[in-house]
C-alpha cells in the first residue's frame, strides 16, 4: 500500500502532535466571580497568543452552557457534572497539543481539584481572576446581579451560592483598577515558559 506521507503511516502521539503546532499543550483555568473578567482576559489573551503563532481554544458559557452542557442548570450538582464534561473535554484538546482557556466561574476547590486531576496536574494552570464582589456588581455586564437581588436568579453566585477563592492559584490575576493589558502581559509572561517548545 502506498503512503501519502511517512509521517502518517503511525498513530500520532501527543508529542508528535505538539511538534507540528510547535508548542506544547496546557489548561488555563480561569476561575472567578461572574463579571470578574474572565471571558475578556481569556479572549484577549487568545488573540495574543495567536500573534505571536499559539494555536489556542477558548471554553466558556457562551460555547458549552449552550451545546453540550445545554441540560445543565446552576445547582451544585449541576455545576460539579459541568466542570467534568468540560474537564474531559479539554483534556482531548491538551493531549493534541492545544492551549486551552477556560472561563468557568467553577466556584468551589473541589469542582477545580477534579478538573485538574481530569487534565492533569502537570498540565493545569489555576487563573485567579480576582475582582471584588462589589466591583462585579457594580460592572454588572449583563444586569445579572441586580436580577438576582431581586430574587429573580436563584443560586447567583456571591448573592445566593458560594464562591470559594482559590487559596494557591497558579496565577492571581486581580482586574479591579488595572488595564486589561496590564492583566494579558501577566498572564502571558506567566504561560509563555510553559508552551514554548
Ligand atoms: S459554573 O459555576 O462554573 O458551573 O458556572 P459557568 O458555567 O461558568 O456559568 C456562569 C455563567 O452563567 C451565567 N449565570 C450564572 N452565573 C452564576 N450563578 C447563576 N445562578 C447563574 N445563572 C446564569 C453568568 O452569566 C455566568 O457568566 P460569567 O461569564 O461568569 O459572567
Ligand atoms: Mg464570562
Amino acid at each position: 500500500m502506498e503512503h501519502i506521507h511517512p509521517v502518517f503511516d503511525q498513530i500520532l502521539n501527543r508529542a508528535d502532535k505538539e511538534r507540528m503546532l510547535g508548542q506544547r499543550g496546557c489548561t488555563l483555568w480561569l476561575t472567578g466571580l461572574s463579571g470578574s473578567g474572565k471571558t475578556t482576559l481569556a479572549r484577549h489573551a487568545e488573540k495574543e497568543l495567536a500573534a505571536q503563532g499559539f494555536l489556542t481554544q477558548v471554553l466558556d458559557g457562551d460555547n458549552i452552557r449552550t451545546g453540550i452542557n445545554n441540560n445543565l442548570g446552576f445547582g451544585e450538582e449541576d455545576r460539579r457534572e459541568n466542570i467534568r464534561r468540560i474537564a474531559e473535554v479539554t483534556k482531548l484538546f491538551v493531549q493534541c497539543g492545544v492551549v486551552t482557556m477556560n472561563s468557568f466561574i467553577s466556584p468551589s476547590q473541589e469542582m477545580r481539584d477534579m478538573a485538574r486531576d481530569i487534565i492533569g496536574p502537570e498540565d493545569f494552570l489555576e487563573v485567579f481572576v480576582d475582582a471584588p464582589l462589589e466591583v462585579c456588581e457594580e460592572r454588572d455586564v449583563k444586569g445579572m446581579y441586580k436580577k438576582a437581588r431581586a430574587g429573580q436568579i436563584p443560586n447567583f453566585t456571591g448573592i445566593s451560592a458560594p464562591y470559594d477563592a482559590p487559596e494557591k492559584p497558579d496565577i492571581h490575576v486581580r482586574t479591579d483598577g488595572r488595564s486589561i493589558e496590564e492583566c494579558v502581559k501577566q498572564v502571558i509572561d506567566f504561560v509563555m515558559p510553559r508552551i514554548k517548545v
